[in-house]
């Protein structure tokens, strides 16, 4: 099923409007280059250290849907270089985006590493597993402690993939990441304030004994 990625993306349409535009030539190159159908190790480090992606579905009224998913780092895993999965934990009940792929499967995944500046784009196919039909799945995605509110298992079975380039995107940084950034200035300024007060302190005596 895995494809290359810009044979995905590159409809005829697209490809009329390189054509017209300019860019078809370059981008022909791109779509003969058989690269990006199994994830590397380089894509299962960078989604394993993800706590975070955007995913795209299609409605049955052909509108495209973006939702957010949020949770533990790591919370989206590669279970094979052709298929992520993830737990559907019970959320707030509007089922657009499982309902989405009961009709339609194909998504389209983009995740971002704001803080290294990279992003990472996935064409998939939604296959939706009842918790019960694979126990061990279900022991892999379901994070300690969620079994109660785990609703599905939500495998994503990939066509495609591409790295976009880093150009505008914003480094931002999580806090987990701004905590590791300042704690050598925080031990740092610790070291100078005491220094400071062991000054101050010296400063003093040397006042108070010199005669005047
Ligand atoms: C109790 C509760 C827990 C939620 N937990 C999560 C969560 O872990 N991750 C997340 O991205 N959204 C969470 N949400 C927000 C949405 O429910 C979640 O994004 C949902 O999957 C929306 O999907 P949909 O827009 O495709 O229907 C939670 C909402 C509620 C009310």
């Amino acid at each position: 099923m895995a494809r290359n990625y810009a044979s995905v993306a590159f409809t005829p349409e697209v490809k009329a409007l390189q054509e017209r535009y300019g860019s078809r030539q370059a981008y022909a190159h791109m779509e003969q280059k058989a690269t990006g159908t199994r994830l590397s190790d380089s894509e299962s480090n960078f989604i394993q250290e993800r706590d975070s992606f955007y995913i795209a579905s299609i409605g049955e009224n052909g509108f495209p849907y973006i939702q957010h998913r949020g949770g533990m780092k790591g919370f989206l895993h590669t279970i094979d270089p052709q298929t992520l999965a993830y737990a559907d934990l019970r959320g707030n009940r509007q089922f657009i985006t499982v309902g989405n792929a009961a009709t339609n499967p194909k998504v389209s995944l983009i995740l971002m590493d704001y803080a290294r500046r990279a992003r990472l784009k996935v064409y998939a196919e939604v296959e939706i597993v009842a918790i019960n039909d694979r126990q061990d799945l279900a022991d892999l995605v379901i994070p300690e402690g969620y079994e109660n509110i785990a609703e599905r298992i939500v495998l994503l079975h990939i066509v495609a993939f591409d790295w976009n380039c880093p150009k505008y995107i914003t480094p931002r940084y999580a806090m987990e990441e701004i905590n590791q950034m300042v704690a050598p200035m925080q031990e740092r300024i610790k070291e100078l304030e005491s220094e400071v007060l062991r000054l101050k302190k010296q400063n003093e005596l040397f006042t108070a004994n010199s005669p005047h």
